[in-house]
């Protein structure tokens, strides 16, 4: 875990709320895994006091780049949108548990929903490494946050969208989509990050055709390494302790954790 002030290499705008923020970081695009995030200053004023947790979307560790995928919801992101490039930004990182990278010449599903498709670039990246096919079902409100998706066409072997108004793809939720999406693409894993009710659902469909899941949860954080006990996770055998989203997660074994509970 690092420490650095970062320099902004550019700042780039997707749509009205998202961001893609690249940074001068040697040691931390070194080192960072996909699953992994920072947490980010966003000023140097007190309020807001906390930094923000943002996942590493991807990294280029020949030049040293990190890349932050980021949507524009409150105070924080609000001051982070004014960064420009050249700008100076704190970073802390790479933190908690990213995702299990053990699977080779193998099939992967990736599932985003949202902003849930921010860890899945660097993730679909280092599968396609080791010989893995991927497929990637992004699941969107509308067709603003598709607008980043092209970046995956050159890592993933498909890539299916569903929004619920319709605009692009399928109309709906994408998890309506996976039962078709794994009886003939076959994975032998699923990872998936988005908000908890859609990856309660994937726990569900990955228990009925018994494939391994990972689901990456982006319980709200204050500190990010452990010690104020404000990412509480529970989980799921009875009697162990409660976990801790930023240091036994972000990234967990969908048997390990309850996900109904935060419905
Ligand atoms: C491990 C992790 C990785 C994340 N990765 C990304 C990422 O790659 N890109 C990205 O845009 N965001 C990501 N987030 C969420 C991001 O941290 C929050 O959106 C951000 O902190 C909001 O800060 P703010 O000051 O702008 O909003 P606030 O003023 O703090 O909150 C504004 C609104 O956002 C909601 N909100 C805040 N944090 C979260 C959260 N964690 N989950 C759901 N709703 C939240 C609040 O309930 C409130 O309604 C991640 C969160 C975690 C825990
Ligand atoms: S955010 Fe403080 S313990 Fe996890």
């Amino acid at each position: 875990m690092y420490l650095e002030d970062c320099t902004v290499i550019s700042h780039e705008k997707i749509n009205d709320r998202d961001y893609i923020l690249t940074l001068q970081t040697e040691k931390i695009a070194q080192e960072a895994k996909a699953g992994q995030f920072v947490q980010l200053k966003v000023a140097d004023i007190i309020d807001p006091v906390l930094r923000r947790p943002i996942s590493v979307h991807t990294v280029d560790r020949e030049k040293g780049h990190l890349k932050l995928y980021y949507q524009v919801l409150g105070k924080g992101t609000e001051i982070l949108k004014r960064t420009k490039a050249g700008d100076t930004l704190n970073i802390l990182g790479p933190l908690g548990n990213g995702f299990d990278l053990t699977l080779k010449d193998s099939k992967a599903l990736l599932v985003g929903g949202g902003l849930g498709q921010a860890p899945l670039l660097l993730l679909a990246e280092e599968l396609g490494k080791r010989n893995n096919e991927v497929f990637l079902a992004l699941g969107t409100r509308d067709e603003l946050s598709l607008k980043n998706v092209i970046c995956f066409d050159n890592v993933c072997k498909e890539v299916q969208v569903a929004t619920e108004d319709g605009s692009v793809g399928f109309k709906g939720y994408i998890t309506n989509n996976l039962p078709a999406i794994i009886e003939s693409f076959k994975p032998e894993i699923i990872y998936a990050c988005g908000p908890n009710i859609m990856m309660s659902k994937i726990k569900e469909i990955a228990a009925k055709y018994n494939i391994k899941c990972q689901v990456s949860l982006e319980t709200r954080m204050a500190c990010g390494i452990g010690v104020c006990l404000g990412c509480t996770v529970v989980p799921a055998e009875e009697g162990k302790p409660y976990l801790k989203a930023c240091v036994d997660g972000p990234v967990f074994w969908a048997e390990e954790v309850v996900l109904d509970d935060w419905i």
